[in-house]
């Protein structure tokens, strides 16, 4: 299925080979489109040369046989929007001295000055530097970090990406179900920024539809062992109690929602716009644990 052949997708938030954001530009790779990476600058250089010297072979391999491919990768920290919002001490650091261009206007422009147009672009990244504290306990830099990078970039890729999207073109957020559920665990405001960025897919499918016809939509997907949700810390034991919850009991596979995120951003979901679909085996669905102690009879 080549439905994707000729456009050009640029995807914010890959850094390894385990996460959402590789997934979805395998998905959109296999459908023929033209990749660009967005990695988070103080891992590009680990990023890049990994996939030099094959660490991600077996994962890039496409259904013809052949590996999948990126046209340019960028170092991207999206919690900048200008040169001038980097403070000394990051551009100092070790890890961001030797790039540059990274904020998300640079980004935009070079990506304008390399290719001209996008068709596509994914936001598959988020951060909360607090993210193991309660919300209780979470400082109001802490909670202002995540906003920043998990909800705000969404905003600033938009706005600087939609005017080099033709109408027509479309693009993605990753979302968790602790936006609308109380997932104790999922700390330090990321579950504010999943709820901003959830609110804001609808009022920027307004905005961006009417502005450019372009098409905003959201995945909120079920747990994966990514090295994000690792660093959270309790992916293992949320695998286990979807899979021994959810409507459909088994694995879910980043590839399905890789396929999903195809879909929405193929032009087959050409009048889809604002919406966040569940991408989790059916775990949304459910109010009850079935796998609670305090349930001992369903018959
Ligand atoms: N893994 C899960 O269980 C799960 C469930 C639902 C939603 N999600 C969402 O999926 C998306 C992708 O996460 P993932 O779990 O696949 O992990 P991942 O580690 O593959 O992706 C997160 C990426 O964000 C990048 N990043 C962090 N801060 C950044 C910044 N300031 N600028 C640019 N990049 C930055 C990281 O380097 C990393 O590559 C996130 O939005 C996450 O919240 C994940």
């Amino acid at each position: 299925m080549k439905n994707l052949k000729g456009k050009r997708v640029f995807v914010a938030g890959i850094g390894d080979d385990q996460g959402y954001g590789f997934a979805i530009a395998k998905a959109l790779a296999e459908a023929g489109a033209e990749i660009l990476i967005g990695t988070w600058t103080p891992i590009m250089n680990i990023f890049t040369t990994s996939w030099k010297n094959g660490k991600f072979d077996a994962s890039r391999k496409l259904s013809d046989g052949s590996l999948m491919e990126y046209a340019k990768v960028y170092p991207l920290d999206a919690t900048f929007d200008t040169p001038d919002d980097v403070p000394e001490e990051i551009k100092e650091n070790k890890r961001y001295k030797s790039a540059s261009g990274y904020t998300i206007s640079e980004v935009a422009n070079e990506v304008k000055k390399d290719f001209g147009t996008i068709d596509i672009f994914v936001h598959s990244l988020a951060n909360g530097p607090e993210v193991k504290k309660d919300l209780l306990d979470t400082s109001r830099s802490g909670y202002l970090a995540a906003i920043s990078s998990s909800s705000y970039s969404f905003i600033s890729l938009l706005s600087h990406f939609g005017p080099i999207m033709a109408p027509g073109s479309s693009c993605l957020n990753l979302t968790y179900i602790a936006s609308e559920r109380a997932v104790p665990g999922y700390g330090g405001g990321m579950s504010s920024a999943k709820a901003a960025l959830e609110s804001d897919t609808r009022t920027l499918a307004w905005e961006a539809g009417r502005k450019w016809g372009v098409r905003v939509n959201s995945i909120s997907a079920g747990p994966l062992g990514s090295r994000a949700a690792k660093a959270i810390g309790f992916i293992g034991a949320m695998i286990n109690y979807s899979k021994n919850n959810a409507p459909l009991q088994k694995d879910l596979k980043a590839e399905e929602v890789g396929n999903s995120a195809r879909f929405l951003l193929s032009s087959d979901a050409s009048a889809i716009t604002g919406v966040t679909l569940y991408v989790d085996n059916g775990m949304h669905a459910m109010g009850l644990a079935v796998d609670s102690p305090s349930i001992t009879d369903l018959s």
